[in-house]
């Protein structure tokens, strides 16, 4: 069966963002970037992980899922899921802050479905014996080091979107989420939506609040949607430098997009959020994960339904990414060296971590069980089946030590092998408590807490 048409060219718009969002980080960072600026631009082949390193993602990635030791809903009576809010005796959550489409991120918007409960919450993810000193997800301590250490900023699409709903829930009930979307229930999903510390939580008294942090106004967490890493214009001119040839005839000018709704931001809008000062933000950590969006349908002048896709071209583009990446590596110094930067006096270290993205399962609402191993596809469904190798390409680009503080997690392993925690309508989004994006919250804060310290 065929890739998509031309998904080597969507591949290469992929990779462009990318490297626009790694140059807009330098551009933007402040001192802690800076100083590392010319080592980074000519790499010694320093390795990414510290010297406290106990427990590197593949490590992390290498594991199983596990029955829950002593799971009370398997071993006492009452094991139905009766009501929606009787989920919480299930996933072992407290409450979400979030309220957006809350029934369906929990996974009880359908009442045909409970029956997936206890089931799907009755599983653990066991990293691999070579992890050691994985920290235990605790909120008190969670909330502590986004204070302390700065926030995260979440951007991608609807997984990123399940991540920041999972994490109002984490963090429960010491965050508040705004907005309230049942006082506006005729949301945009460009809308930020954001956690702050819950004034009334008893740990607020106990936190060293930054100089100038704001209980009411710096966000512990912030979700922007990002669909693409660029918006619409800056994918345009990607396009039309990489491919003069097709913009030549101005009575038929190509279109590289296609009526499809998607959501996207520039770099020069997300990258002066991560890097702002108090009051208004103080971000440590930007998690980005896109590709679900990265497809022919919204990419439509890149569908090329009679030809077959040439699934190979891996030399091809390489060498193509090599060239791109000198080409930003220049321009970024360039522009680095003589500009001037925004200046940070409550210096924070702020990295970049991509998160493996995550392509959803065939066939599962026949699936009731995590896998032991990944099963291939077999109707390649969206774009699902090269989701893996966009992943590569991101992994490979960010493998050497070229970009000291933007970091590659491949930890989707968990989730790949986890059919049977999807959302009641479809089999991309994950349920909030079935431990899958738990797990994400857990290694990321571990990797930039523990192995990044
Ligand atoms: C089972 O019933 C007990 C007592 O009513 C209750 O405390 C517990 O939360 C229930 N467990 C579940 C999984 O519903
Ligand atoms: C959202 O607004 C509704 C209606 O005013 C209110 O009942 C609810 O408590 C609010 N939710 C949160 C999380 O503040
Ligand atoms: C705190 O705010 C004051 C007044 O806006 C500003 O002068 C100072 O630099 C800020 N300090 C930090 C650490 O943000």
């Amino acid at each position: 069966m065929a890739a998509p048409p031309r998904a080597l060219v969507a591949k290469l718009i992929a990779v462009g963002g990318l490297l626009s969002l790694i140059s807009f980080l330098y551009l933007y960072s402040g001192v802690p970037f800076r100083s590392r600026l010319l080592s980074s631009l000519f790499p010694s082949g320093a390795s990414h992980s510290g010297p406290g390193s106990t427990c590197t993602p593949e490590a992390w990635a290498d594991g199983r899922w596990n029955p829950k030791a002593n799971y009370a809903p398997l071993t006492s009576p009452n094991t139905t899921l009766r009501a929606p809010e009787d989920v919480f005796d299930f996933n072992g959550l407290q409450g979400c802050a979030a309220d957006r489409e809350f029934k369906w991120h929990l996974g009880v918007d359908h009442e045909e479905q409970f029956d997936r409960f206890p089931g799907m919450t009755s599983w653990e993810w066991t990293p691999a014996k070579s992890c050691k000193g994985v920290r235990q997800l605790e909120s008190e301590a969670f909330v502590r080091d986004l204070v302390e250490q700065g926030g995260w900023l979440v951007l991608g699409d609807s997984i990123s979107e399940n991540h920041f709903f999972s994490l109002s829930c984490t963090l429960f009930p010491h965050v508040r989420a705004t907005p309230n979307y049942t006082e506006n229930p005729y949301f945009d999903r460009a809308w930020p939506q954001n956690l702050y510390l819950n004034p009334s939580s008893p740990l607020v008294s106990t936190l060293k609040l930054p100089l100038n942090f704001s209980v009411e106004h710096t966000p512990l967490v912030t979700f922007r949607r990002v669909d693409l890493l660029l918006n619409r214009d800056e994918l345009e001119a990607l396009h039309r430098r990489k491919h003069p040839e097709l913009y030549t005839d101005p009575e038929h000018p190509f279109q590289l997009f296609s009526e499809e709704q998607f959501w996207s931001l520039s770099p020069a809008e997300y990258m002066p959020l991560l890097t702002g000062q108090l009051p208004a933000s103080r971000y440590g950590t930007l998690i980005v994960a896109t590709a679900g969006h990265w497809t022919t349908t919204l990419l439509g002048g890149l569908r090329n339904e009679a030809a077959g896709e040439d699934a190979g071209g891996q030399t091809p583009v390489q060498r193509a990414l090599e060239v791109d990446q000198r080409e930003q590596a220049r321009r970024v110094m360039a522009a680095r060296l003589g500009g001037r930067g925004p200046e940070t006096v409550d210096v924070v270290k702020r990295r970049v971590v991509v998160r493996a993205y995550l392509p959803g399962h065939e066939d599962c609402r026949n699936q009731h069980a995590p896998w032991q191993q990944w099963k291939p596809y077999q109707w390649k469904w969206y774009n699902w089946p090269w989701i893996g190798e966009m992943n590569g390409i991101f992994q490979k680009l960010l493998s050497g030590a070229a970009y000291p503080d933007v970091h590659y997690l491949p930890i989707d392993r968990p989730a790949l092998l986890r059919p049977d925690a999807h959302a009641s309508g479809d089999c991309l989004h994950i349920v909030t408590g079935t431990g899958v994006i738990e797990g994400w919250t857990q290694y990321i804060w571990h990797y930039v807490t523990r192995e990044l310290a």
